[in-house]
Formats: structure tokens, sequence, C-alpha cells
């Protein structure tokens, strides 16, 4: 234990030096650029560096600067995004580009504090881009850094409380370096993303191990302490694939909740609601494999059905079944293929 309470003394300077010899240093956002840094902590706040590789150089390929990404339409940029989920990071990214063109002059903010009033960029993310792009000397506390400091500092408090969380804000303040913010910001996120991971941790590789208090009593996996279990729902419903010719009938979701914004299929609060509803149109249904999408909060049961009406149905019969959702439209499949559209749906409409 060091000088300064209970700090472990020469934390900091060790993850510098093992981010240096053992981190990574091949990532594509690695740099000073705060549009990319900006772009690939967004698109790793909810998924694994291995999938966002190649979402990140197509995004970039297509916005290659924010006043790229402000200009495009919104349909665009979620076309781009999809597969890779939680999409109000790309409605959230796609407005703060635009507040960025329009109120600063299309140059990112350079301070953490400002950088986190823009729209979908938390504490941590603002940290991360005014770290590694403006050297600003700031605390990140993402997952995988919460569950490094809370072994070292073998941190009792519950991390489910608000109260918790900003005493680990303020510890992880007071450990950063004087001088090598960006080799040890990073190197928090390796070593949390490679050895100190949540099962089973490889605690003999890691340059911290005399210094962090968990592994000193052998009770590493006792943290992060989160009292309140996550409390997933189940959700049920039915898809109508409605089919007119070599078309699909799809509508825009809500801007708000589960696929915000995409092109999907409309949706039925049972399978009995949706045989309600079809049952005097002409043509005829066919159950298709049900599946579970899972989500954060609950697991989402879809049931779809695909009816086809019958190539010479007069379209007067067409607008009649589509009436109830008047925003709809009518898509071939290679069009809607280059729309956002779910994963799964996807999936289901690509050829082959
Ligand atoms: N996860 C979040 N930010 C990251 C980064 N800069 N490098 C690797 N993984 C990350």
């Amino acid at each position: 234990m060091s000088a300064r309470g209970d700090l472990p003394a020469g934390f900091a300077g060790r993850i510098v030096d093992w981010q240096r010899e053992h981190g990574r240093h091949d990532l594509p956002w690695q740099g000073k650029d705060p549009y990319r840094v900006w772009l690939s902590e967004v698109m790793l706040q909810q998924t694994q560096v291995a999938t966002v590789l190649a979402y990140f150089e197509r995004f970039l390929a297509r916005f290659p600067d924010v006043r790229a990404l402000a200009a495009a339409s919104l349909d665009d940029v979620l076309a781009l995004w999809s597969g890779l989920g939680y999409y109000s990071r790309a409605r959230h990214l796609h407005r703060a580009a635009q507040v960025i063109v329009e109120q600063h002059r299309g140059e990112f903010p350079r301070s953490s504090e400002a950088l986190a009033a823009l729209p979908g960029i938390g504490r941590s993310t603002a940290a991360a881009i005014a770290a590694f792009s403006f050297g600003e000397r700031v605390a990140i506390l993402d997952g995988n850094v919460k569950r490094v400091l809370a072994r070292v500092l073998a941190f009792e408090g519950d991390l489910a409380g608000a109260g918790a969380e900003r005493e680990l804000w303020s510890r992880a303040t007071a450990l950063l370096p004087a001088r090598g913010i960006e080799a040890y910001t990073q190197g928090l996120m390796d070593l949390g993303a490679t050895l100190c991971v949540a099962r089973s941790p490889r605690c003999l590789l890691c340059p911290v191990r005399e210094l962090c208090a968990a592994a000193q009593a052998g009770t590493q996996e006792r943290y992060p302490v989160k009292s309140r279990r996550l409390l997933r729902s189940r959700r049920a419903n039915a898809w109508l694939e409605l089919r007119w010719r070599d078309q699909v009938w799809l509508v825009q979701r809500p801007a708000r909740g589960v696929w915000a914004g995409l092109w999907s299929l409309p949706e039925f609060d049972s399978p009995e609601d949706l045989a309600a509803a079809t049952a005097d149109w002409p043509g005829k249904g066919e159950a298709l494999p049900s599946f579970v999408h899972v989500l954060t909060h609950f697991d989402w049961h879809l049931q779809p059905l695909r009816w086809t009406l019958p190539a010479p149905t007069s379209a007067r019969s067409v607008a009649r079944c589509t009436a109830p959702w008047p925003e709809g439209r009518w898509f071939r499949v290679e069009a809607a293929l280059a729309l956002g559209l779910p994963a799964p749906l996807r999936k289901r409409l690509a050829p082959g």
C-alpha cells in the first residue's frame, strides 16, 4: 500500500508499462482523431471488438468525418448500423454529429465535460474521447474498468447503488497517472478485456497482482459487488411477413424502444390476433419458425407468419390488407436489404 493512504503505489505506472508491452496497439481507432475515437467508443459500448472492427471500417468509408455523418439521412446511418443492435446509439451519433457541426463549427469539444453534454455520450465515453484525443487526465469507468478497479481496491460498495458508483469514480480519479493517460486508459481497458475477465481471471499474468487487494486475498471473483439482479422478463409477439409479388410490406418502428427507427414487420400481440386480422384476406399463411431475440431486459419471442397475397390481387384488395399501417410501404426484397433492418429480419429476407 502506498504513501497516499489506501492507494496501491505504482499501480498506474505498471498499467502503462504493461499496455506498452502487452496491450493492444493495432486497433484501427487508436490515435488522436476524436471522430474515430468517438465512433469506436459508441460502437464498443455494447458490442465486442471483433464485431465492431468490420462495422467501424464500413461506417468510416461511408461517413469519413463528422460533417459527412451530420449531412447523412438517419435512414442511411441506421442501415450501416443494422446488425449492431441498440439502435438508439446510432440515432444519438447522428444527432451529436449535427450538434457538433451546428454549434461547434464541426470541431469536437476538447474537454470531457463539454463532450458529455452531447447526445449519447455518457461520462465514461466522454472521458475516453478526451483522454485518447486530447490527453485530458480524466478517469473512465466502463464495465471492464469497474471490474478491474473493484478488484484492485477490494471495493465493497454495492455498484447497484449510485453512492458506491460515485465513490468508485473518485477512487478511479485518485489513481490516475501524472503522465501517459492514453496508455493508462487503454491499459485498463485491455486488462479488463483480456486478463481481469469476469470468470476465472488470469491473475498469474497480471501486472498488478501484487497490488491487487482481491488477488492477494484470493477473493477476486467476489468483485465487483452488485446486489441487484437484473429482472429479466419475457415478451411474445406475432410478426406478419406480408408478401405480394416479390415485395414485402415494412413499417418503420417508433423512434424509441427496441430497434428504434428500423424498418420491420408489423407486429401483433399474439398469433390469434394475427389470425383474426388475416381471416378474410386473399391468399394463404405459412407459419415460419419462431425465434427468441435476447435483449438486456427481456427475451423477446417472435412467431412470424408469412402471408402471401396472390399476384393478381387487385390494388384495392391489397390496400385493404395494408390499411392498418398507413405509414408502411411495399419494398422489393433487394431494396429492403438496403434499409436499416433488425438483424433477424435481414437474415430471413436475405437470399440463400
Ligand atoms: N472498449 C471500449 N473502448 C475500447 C478501446 N478503445 N479499445 C478496446 N476496447 C474498448
